[in-house]
């Protein structure tokens, strides 16, 4: 059985004060960690007192992001050393808002998930097709180059640990969510290029997230399917009442 893990992302929202209220509600009522894992992905600013503030509780914190170069000559960005010192638990990585409006590549996101590794980060990875690649029917093979680049050289026992998130582009902040079964479909491509590229133990391990217009009205579906292990969640996770609504429907 895999554990269901439960994401907010917060995207480039939110000041620290409303951050603190949200996880100083949250950080108490999220259920166990031997139930559901329960992470916020917090902007940068805010990590470490959020890091602080979760300590001792079943609430996780995440980054958005991260370069993989430990230290050097490069201006505004946040390396995964400085994450795992924050205590920082996971980071987000490949999210199509990098990828499109930030030029990351697949290359890119590979070095990431190994630096991740090295510093003993959880990444998250999202891959996901636009509107243009579903309607070409494109969307399998997309999906598939993806994962395949971004776990290049990753041993079996990491791939194990690694989380997917599939998040359809046409579905990310636009309220039209895929439905269960198609989401099921795509997650379930997922599970066998990994079972084909890794092994049959890293398939089955393997965690792999939906996320798009996620909210409390359509989690049990999503959770309901056969290949879906919890969700990545941008507009619902912004108030703690949604957010816990959310882990709930992940037990
Ligand atoms: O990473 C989560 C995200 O991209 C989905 O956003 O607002 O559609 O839940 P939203």
């Amino acid at each position: 059985m895999r554990k269901q893990v439960i994401a907010g992302n917060w995207k480039m929202n939110k000041v620290l004060n409303e951050a603190e209220q949200f996880v100083q509600t949250a950080k108490n009522e999220v259920p166990s960690e031997e139930q559901v894992e329960s992470v916020v992905c917090a902007p940068y600013p805010f990590l470490h007192t959020l890091v602080k503030e979760t300590e001792g509780t079943p609430l996780k914190v995440g980054a958005q992001n991260m370069h993989f170069e430990e230290s050097g000559a490069f201006t505004g960005e946040v390396s995964p050393v400085m994450l795992k010192d924050l205590g920082v638990s996971y980071v987000v990585l490949g999210h199509s808002e990098r990828r499109e409006l930030f030029g990351e590549t697949d290359q890119d996101v590979n070095k990431k998930v190994h630096a991740a590794f090295k510093h003993d980060l959880t990444p998250i990875v999202c891959v996901g097709e636009t509107l243009e690649q579903r309607e070409n029917n494109e969307t399998m093979n997309h999906v598939e180059s993806q994962v395949k680049n971004a776990l290049d050289g990753l041993s079996d026992e990491q791939v194990k640990q690694v989380i997917i998130a599939y998040e359809p582009i046409w579905a990310i902040g636009t309220g039209k969510t895929s439905s269960a079964e198609d989401a099921n479909e795509v997650c379930s491509h997922i599970r066998n290029v990994v079972r084909a590229f890794s092994s049959e133990e890293a398939a089955e391990a393997v965690r792999i997230q939906y996320g798009g217009s996620v909210k409390p009205a359509n989690v049990d579906e999503l959770l309901n399917q056969s290949d879906i292990d919890g969700a990545l969640v941008g507009g619902a996770s912004m108030e703690a009442d949604s957010f816990l609504k959310l882990v709930e429907a992940g037990k």
